[in-house]
């Protein structure tokens, strides 16, 4: 039977070659286009002038930038358009390049390229253990470096939209840098965090957290929250972690949420989660493929298991958008 309507091609196009422009952002990150355009718009001849590069290329990969509404071209010259003036000039408070230069570029993309041989293996994407993964200091320093870049912002954006200012001790379990401490308690003076993460990943944040000058309220502990004793507090956070992890240790971390807080402290989940009808967002469709062994859970499943840990009140609200989702709940 003839279709009624021919499906448009443009989408799988668009899908297959979506690559390529990942790999042209990547490339003006490392060739510091976008900084040397911070200041003044220049052509291509310029451009190559002030990075000592051949024109050709620079001209292809300008263009190229062109197309993917980065830069904005008049008469031939180039300037940034307002996302990348914004988020990829390393000066700029909101930059989050590192995110792809360092996490996207070295730990995701080697893996995604052979995603058909991952899934063949029953394997994950770029750590099949992260305990392992995080072992070797390199790895755990490239890793998190990037991760911060992108939390940083993330973790404004919570501090707005939840209200952390009943609360004074938070734990940050699989906490990472702590960016989402960092930003926490830079609103709420009366906040204090612990991060719990392995050992070569806290001695990072050690480093942030100082420089921050945060080194009196925001406090570390190394180690494997699958294993070790979690610090006592009356919030507990969980932030891009639990989408790695399975339903049964779900289960697991928020019973023991449930026998470590006092009654009225809460239990944040942020993470990227599923539409009710897991149709979507995109970009949480796509960050599933990173879990090491859990499948996509919807905000809404995520919330039904808090509760059935004893957890009451639970809500789930749009933080990133396209992205991430945060599930609070209380305990009566
Ligand atoms: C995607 S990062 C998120 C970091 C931080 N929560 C944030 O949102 O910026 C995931 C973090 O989980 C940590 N992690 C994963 N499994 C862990 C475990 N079993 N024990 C401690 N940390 C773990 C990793 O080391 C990494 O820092």
């Amino acid at each position: 039977m003839a279709e009624s309507k021919m499906a448009d091609p443009t989408l799988v196009h668009h899908i297959a070659t979506g690559y390529m422009g990942s790999c042209v952002l990547l490339a003006a990150l490392e060739l510091n286009v976008f900084d040397e355009l911070a200041d003044r718009s220049m052509n291509a001849q310029e451009m190559a002038d002030t990075l000592g590069l051949a024109p050709k290329p620079i001209e292809r990969l300008m263009v190229a930038l062109t197309s993917l509404k980065l830069l904005e071209r008049t008469d031939g010259v180039y300037s940034l358009a307002p996302e990348a003036k914004r988020y990829l000039v390393k000066t700029s408070p909101s930059y989050f390049g590192d995110y792809y230069r360092f996490e996207v570029r070295h730990c995701l993309m080697p893996d995604f390229i052979r995603l058909d041989e991952l899934i063949r293996e029953n394997r994950a994407v770029m750590a099949d253990d992260w305990a392992a993964y995080m072992d070797d200091p390199e790895k755990a320093r490239m890793f998190s470096l990037g991760q911060h870049s992108a939390s940083l912002g993330g973790g404004r954006l919570l501090a707005r939209i939840f209200d952390f200012s009943p609360y004074r001790k938070m734990v940050d379990l699989a906490g990472g840098t702590g960016a989402y401490s960092i930003a926490a308690c830079e609103m709420n003076p009366e906040l204090t965090s612990t991060v719990v993460d392995f050992p070569n990943v806290v001695a990072l944040t050690e480093e942030i957290i100082a420089r921050e000058g945060l080194s009196d309220r925001i406090a570390t502990q190394p180690g494997d929250v699958t294993k070790v004793d979690w610090p006592e507090g009356d919030l507990m956070l969980f932030s891009l972690c639990l989408s790695g992890f399975s339903e049964e240790w779900h289960m697991k971390f928020f019973r023991k949420c449930f026998g470590k807080l006092p009654s009225g402290g809460a239990v944040l989940v942020h993470d990227f989660l599923m539409n009710e009808d897991y149709r979507g967002p995109l970009l949480a469709g796509l960050y599933n493929l990173t879990s090491v062994e859990g499948v996509p859970v919807s905000g809404a499943d995520m919330a039904k298991r808090l509760e059935a840990s004893g957890f009451v009140n639970a809500e789930v609200r749009r933080v990133i958008p396209e992205y991430t989702v945060l599930v609070t709940a209380k305990k009566p």
